[in-house]
């Protein structure tokens, strides 16, 4: 990245981190001029999640699984791509509004709603994934409703939060470049990057499709996974994560969720949209591993490595 950008950013971020020491007892949001929101403090549990990828019934079970557990609204946070590969992304949309969920935008959700042709997933021409993305992001732009999209370009970029006494920044890709993969596997560098221009001590990441953390020098990555692919691990079930409060620390845990991945199948036949998208609901396997370093390519199948 051009290095006036990264320093305009760091610029930004300081100025956003004394405007959130004025407002952190404050419950109402702050959007700031790199459209940032800030929650304020945040307690007791926190719901994590990402790339719901217009599956409707992942979503609807982790609604259930909120309001089992008595997790409001405000305290359930999405990374991004509410919309993606499967069936339902208008259902989708519609269903965030109503729950009334924090969510940041994906790229798919900057590429909606500013009329692009592609999904923006960075993905290399003549690739499979590129090929299946001419088909499910045209499929998406045709079912979507002009009252979703409007929703849509009210979503910031980024969310900030404190809780159990850590500045918390919810990004998609990473702070940098909302397409950008971040793995496990991914160099420490360039997570330290982040922490530095944020001046965050815990960085909440979705986009790379997998659940995973990292913690080095009290600095914490965390990404909680996605709802509407399983993992690659060979199960059709998904992943979310758990921030807990309760014992005054900073806790969090992955956990897996069943859902009804059978019915989400069965919306996804249609000629409009990617099989091998619908058969990896049923076998949790990816159609291919183009996307993945090494590491986590040579985990296919195997289950996931938190
Ligand atoms: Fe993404």
């Amino acid at each position: 990245m051009d290095k006036t950008v990264v320093n305009q950013l760091r610029v930004s971020s300081q100025d956003i981190r004394s405007k959130q020491h004025v407002t952190s007892n404050q419950t109402a949001s702050l959007t700031t001029l790199d459209n940032r929101v800030h929650l304020g403090s945040l307690s007791g549990k926190v719901l994590l999640f990402g790339g719901v990828y217009s599956n409707l019934q992942a979503l609807e079970q982790l609604k259930r699984i909120a309001e089992e557990q008595g997790i409001p609204p405000g305290n359930c946070i999405c990374t991004g791509d509410l919309v993606g590969y499967c069936a339902q992304p208008e259902e989708v949309v519609q269903l965030f509004k109503i729950w009334g969920v924090k969510s940041i935008l994906g790229n798919v959700e900057i590429q909606l709603r500013d009329g692009a042709e592609d999904c923006g997933c960075d993905f290399r021409k003549g690739s499979r994934c590129d090929g299946f993305s001419q088909m499910w992001f045209p499929y998406a732009q045709s079912k979507l409703s002009k009252s979703s999209l409007e929703y849509i370009a009210t979503l910031p970029n980024h969310i900030d939060f404190r809780y159990a006494g850590k500045d918390i920044t919810v990004v998609h890709g990473d702070y940098f470049n909302v397409s950008e993969f971040v793995y496990k596997s991914t160099d420490w560098q360039i997570k330290q990057k982040n922490f530095d221009a944020t001046g965050a001590d815990v960085i909440i990441a979705g986009h790379c499709g997998l659940p995973f953390h990292q913690e080095k020098e009290e600095k914490t990555w965390i990404n909680p996974g996605v709802i509407g692919m399983p993992a690659n691990d060979g199960s059709p079930n998904v992943w979310y994560a758990v921030l807990d409060d309760s014992m005054e620390t900073f806790k969090f845990k992955h956990h897996q969720m069943e859902y009804n991945y059978k019915l989400a199948n069965a919306r996804m036949q249609t000629d409009f949209l990617p099989q091998e998208y619908a058969r990896t609901l049923i076998t949790g396997i990816w159609d291919n591993t183009e996307i993945l370093p090494p590491y986590e390519s040579g985990l296919q199948g195997f289950g996931i490595q938190l």
